[in-house]
């Protein structure tokens, strides 16, 4: 039988942290075995912000390391670089034809983004969804794994997929679902300011090769409260986060261990910070020291690159060689 197709990207903006591993990067390697599966680093959405072209640069390279240093396998799954891929800016200026203004101005992270920075308003900000949609269908992806984040780009996808069929009465797209292992909601791992969740805009993540000192630094520093005065007492955002976090990285006996205690009111926050800088330490290690050493072997980067935009190529040539003549663009030569 043939393996449902997923497709799924990370922007290249700075170092893979806690959440895009618990949220995304370890779901992919989960779905290696069992799905014909294509992982890229999104540098051309990554333009959107204007890096310096050292960092970008910089970056393509980190996390492609961080990818394969996490246990993404290039004999399994196809792992590229977006732009190596030109068919996916081809498939995107086509798609762009049938996306509608009112549409993308609706859309929620554009909308962010546009707060958050009046100055940079740009085009490509807008049609983001188009390019993400292209990247998606342009494998003819079933399944696409990415955080809670993401949900409204992946919907506009499906209706970009939808609407070509639908244009060009014909089923070349299948509609791309979100991926949720075992039909539970993707994990949202929180930042350690209190409040929402870690990310790399909200200056809060702590990083996978994050060294040693400073993970514990971040963890120390992390928002508490004052502490239960009542037992069993409801927790505070701040302290749920604390918990949620250590649910993640540490033994169920020792979220056990600090849940009772919190229980009893005999909690200190201090004790329970350090244990879980521990154990993200001890989770990060080998992570962390796989990344240097992949970081160091610039020809196997090179090796991965090339073989994951020769796979991703053939791919996506073959989807929009059809989709061209479903439109009918048709060289005359
Ligand atoms: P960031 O929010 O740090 O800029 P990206 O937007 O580049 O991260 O996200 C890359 C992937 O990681 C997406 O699939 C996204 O859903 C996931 N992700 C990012 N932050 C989290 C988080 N805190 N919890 C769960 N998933 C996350
Ligand atoms: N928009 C995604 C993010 O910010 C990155 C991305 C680009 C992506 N193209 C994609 C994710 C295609 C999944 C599929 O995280």
């Amino acid at each position: 039988m043939e393996k449902p197709i997923v497709v799924s990207g990370i922007r290249p903006t700075g170092y893979l942290h806690l959440g895009n591993y618990f949220g995304a990067v370890r779901n992919f390697i989960r779905m290696q075995n069992d799905y014909t599966c294509y992982f890229f680093i999104a540098d051309i959405h990554s333009l959107t912000t204007h890096p310096t072209p050292t960092n970008l640069q910089a970056g393509v390279k980190q996390v492609l390391a961080e990818y394969l240093a996490c246990g993404i396998d290039p004999e399994k799954s196809t792992i590229f670089i977006q732009s190596d891929v030109p068919e996916v800016t081809e498939l995107y200026t086509l798609l762009n034809m049938n996306a509608y203004l009112g549409e993308l101005e609706r859309t929620t992270s554009f909308k962010d983004k546009a707060r958050k920075n009046p100055d940079n308003v740009n085009a490509g900000l807008l049609t983001y969804p188009v390019l993400m949609a292209a990247d998606i269908i342009i494998h003819k992806a079933q399944f696409v794994p990415v955080g809670k984040d993401q949900e409204q780009n992946l919907e506009m996808a499906r209706k970009f997929a939808a609407r070509f069929n639908r244009m060009y009465n014909n089923e070349l797209f299948p509609i791309p679902r979100p991926f949720t292992f075992d039909g539970k909601d993707m994990i949202k791992v929180p930042g350690l300011d209190g409040s929402g969740k870690m990310g790399k805009s909200e200056g809060n993540a702590i990083n996978l090769c994050e060294d040693p000192k400073s993970i514990r630094k971040k963890v120390m520093r992390a928002v508490t409260d004052l502490g239960p005065t009542e037992p069993n007492s409801k927790k505070a955002e701040p302290v749920e986060n604390l918990f949620t976090l250590m649910k993640i990285v540490s033994a169920p006996e020792t979220v056990a261990h600090f849940e009772s205690l919190y229980n009893s009111c005999e909690i200190r926050y201090g004790d329970m910070k350090k244990q879980l800088a521990e154990d993200i330490i001890s989770y990060t290690d080998p992570i962390r020291n796989k990344i240097n050493d992949i970081l160091a072997d610039t020809d196997y980067l090179t090796k991965v690159a090339r073989m994951g935009a020769e796979r991703a190529r053939e791919s996506a040539a073959k989807t929009l060689s059809e989709v061209k003549s479903l439109i009918g663009i048709k060289s005359l030569f």
